[in-house]
């Protein structure tokens, strides 16, 4: 029999629980959880929330997601500002599924394999750049990696020139849609990365057009898959609901996949006996001989650093729906229409399922202890039916990217003894406080001399090019340049 009254969190009169969820909302949402059980409401400034967290509220989302739960409220404003009707975080039941069949593939674990050399080369040449012995913000040089693997490999177009109008643009418009910013249409510095965005995404347009595929003979990607939905089915895909999902290859890895990095380069350099570890099957993975699957899949300790970053750090430690319909859970009835965000990594830090859960141990996931094979407590990618969909595509590139942090260069932390601080909006992220220092150079570049002229070398003629000739020009230059192994297709077509 379901009780009507549902215990409220912690807040402030006016603005609710802004500030605990700002200074650190994981650990917020335990320690709610903890004192009010698996349901409570939580209020954002004049936004209210019902919040269900725990074991329990994974299991109710990963079986009766479908059913009871909708996903399009939230991310309506968003689609808006890419003048689109809808998207695949936004879509339900089978629009949903049909969006998942199309993006499948191109975000597929089997797709990141196959470029993972395409990669590892990207990672060296942004790692070249970074000077030696100088503070270098941790979260946006990884930004820039992995942002460009994704665009370069997924989307066929490297985002560097568009790197920090990306970053400001996603950043705006995912602080809107937790908190509204009516003011944000007018920012100068806004509206330029908008139209930066604008200009990239006409670029990728035009890359897959008839006549440049032709010309560059390049294997059909996730642009592809997503244009012949287009064409076939432009009731049902409509071209203002291109620009979004074209979009997702710049933003999908930008905070998630770079975060983790960051945070797991942070607890690496805090446990020396596992960097160790993890450097070493980076050193194997590099240097090695066996073929690249079989090396990623020999990183034991490496996968393991990576879950268990995850588990201590997830950069999604929250879903938001709307209750579909109305229903009961833990005894209590949620009404249809309310506003519900599901807590999904409340779990990782309950004792019962992970004892000690402050320590960073990366011996929970092995077969005597298998932590996180409990049903339902470890969810770093959400549940249910918009559990990620890259979840594959990301652990590959983690691995493969941290590998090449580690393989290249020796790195400490800037401040010896710095412990973490982190932001929390619009994702969980380390600050910018957290730096590293190149104290020197192990692997195969060097800076500004690459080993191979597509390396270090590349990347500054890149630059220059760019500046100088105009993106065209650079681009035609870029073309003739790239090596046909870098993702076994051309950089650009
Ligand atoms: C550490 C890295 C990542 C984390 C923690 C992560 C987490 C998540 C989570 C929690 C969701 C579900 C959102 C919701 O239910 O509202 C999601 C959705 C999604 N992710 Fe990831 N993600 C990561 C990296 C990636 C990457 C690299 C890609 C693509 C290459 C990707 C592609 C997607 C897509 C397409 C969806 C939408 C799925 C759907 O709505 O059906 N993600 N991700």
């Amino acid at each position: 029999m379901a009780t009507s009254t549902i215990p409220m969190a912690r807040g402030l009169p006016g603005i609710g629980s802004v500030f605990d969820m700002a200074r650190d909302m994981r650990a917020f949402l335990t320690e709610s959880y903890l004192e009010h059980g698996p349901v409570y409401r939580m209020r954002l400034l004049n936004q209210q929330f019902t919040v269900l967290a725990g074991e329990q509220a994974n299991r109710f989302l990963a079986r009766h997601g479908t059913k009871h739960f909708r996903s399009f409220e939230f991310w309506s404003g968003f689609n808006a500002w890419f003048g689109a009707a809808r998207s695949t975080l936004s879509a339900d039941g089978a629009e949903h599924a049909a969006f998942r069949r199309t993006l499948k593939r191109g975000y597929s674990r089997e797709y990141a394999v196959e470029r993972m050399d395409g990669m590892i080369d990207i990672a060296r040449r942004e790692i070249a750049a970074w000077p030696e012995g100088k503070p270098i913000p941790a979260v946006p040089a990884l930004q820039r990696v992995v942002t460009d693997q994704v665009g370069t490999l997924v989307a066929g177009v490297s985002p560097r020139p568009y790197n920090d109008d990306l970053v400001c643009y996603v950043h705006g418009l995912l602080s809107a849609t937790i908190v509204p910013r009516p003011y944000l249409r007018w920012s100068p510095r806004f509206r330029r990365a908008s139209a930066q965005v604008d200009k990239l995404y006409h670029e990728v347009i035009e890359c897959h057009s008839g006549s440049m595929r032709e010309r560059h003979g390049a294997e059909p990607d996730l642009i592809d898959d997503l244009l012949n939905l287009h064409e076939s089915d432009p009731k049902f895909f409509p071209e203002a609901d291109l620009k979004i999902a074209a979009m997702g290859p710049f933003v999908a890895a930008l905070d998630t996949v770079a975060g983790t990095c960051a945070f797991m380069l942070y607890a690496l350099l805090r446990h020396p006996d596992v960097l160790e570890r993890v450097r070493d099957e980076a050193d194997a993975l590099l240097t090695g001989s066996a073929p690249p699957e079989q090396a990623l899949r020999e990183m034991d300790a490496m996968h393991r650093a990576a879950m268990e970053t995850m588990r201590m750090y997830p950069v999604t430690p929250l879903l938001v729906r709307t209750a579909a319909n109305s229903f009961e859970f833990a005894g209590h009835r949620i009404p249809a229409g309310e506003r519900v965000m599901i807590a999904t990594a409340v779990p990782h830090y309950l004792p019962e399922f992970f004892p000690e859960p402050e320590r960073f141990d990366i011996d929970r996931y092995g077969p005597e202890r298998a932590e996180h094979k409990q049903p339902y407590v470890y969810a770093p990618f959400g549940l249910g039916p918009h559990r990620c969909l890259g979840n594959g595509f990301a652990e590959v590139q983690i691995a493969t990217t941290m590998a090449t942090v580690l393989h290249e260069v020796d790195l400490d932390l800037d401040r010896a003894g710095y412990n973490l601080k982190t932001t929390q909006i619009p994702m969980p992220a380390p600050a910018e406080s957290f730096k590293v220092r190149v104290r020197g150079r192990r692997g195969a570049v060097q800076p500004l001399a690459g080993r191979k002229p597509w390396g270090a070398l590349g990347a500054v003629l890149g630059g220059a090019l760019w500046g100088a000739l105009g993106a065209e020009a650079a681009r035609e230059a870029f073309r003739s340049m790239t090596p046909a192994h870098l993702g076994r297709r051309p950089l650009i077509r």
